[in-house]
Order: structure tokens, then C-alpha cells, then sequence
């Protein structure tokens, strides 16, 4: 999420993190959805309440970015922009 905002993209992210908005809902690129971390019930929880939520639905805020997920490919989902 911060990559994302730090970019300039148009994010609202609005709970700054804390995994209680889904205001920062992407769409995780095929190829890279089985190296991120599994979703937390936290995320899942939040995630129920996205609008759209589909199978590569993440929270951004709940992706922490490593090596391995060097050049990671996100789409933002509705309701994720301003
Ligand atoms: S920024 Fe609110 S859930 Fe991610």
C-alpha cells in the first residue's frame, strides 16, 4: 500500500494500515498470487466487505513486500481510488 501511495497513485487507504477499511484492495497478477504470504482472518474479513472481491483479491496494506516479490503486479480494484 505505502509502495503504491509513494508512487502517486491514486489510493485511499484510508485506515493508513491497519487492515480495517479494504479502501486499499488490489488484484494480485496470476504468476505472483502463490508467492505472497496466505490471507490472515483479519484480511479475510476485510476482504468480504470489498466490493468485487475475487479469487487474487488482496489488502495491500497486508502485503509486506520482500525480495521475492520483487516486481510484484497489482491492479486496483474498485472503490480502492479517489
Ligand atoms: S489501508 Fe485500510 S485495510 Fe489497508
Amino acid at each position: 500500500m505505502s509502495v503504491i501511495r509513494d508512487a502517486g497513485l491514486n489510493i485511499t487507504a484510508q485506515c493508513g494500515g491497519c487492515a480495517a477499511c479494504a479502501t486499499c484492495h488490489v488484484y494480485v497478477e496470476d504468476e505472483w498470487t502463490s508467492k505472497l504470504k496466505p490471507v490472515s482472518d483479519v484480511e479475510d474479513a476485510m476482504l468480504d466487505i470489498a466490493e468485487e472481491r475475487q479469487e487474487n483479491s488482496r489488502l495491500s496494506c497486508q502485503v509486506k513486500l520482500t525480495e521475492d516479490l520483487d516486481g510484484l503486479t497489482v491492479r486496483l480494484a474498485p472503490g480502492s481510488g479517489f
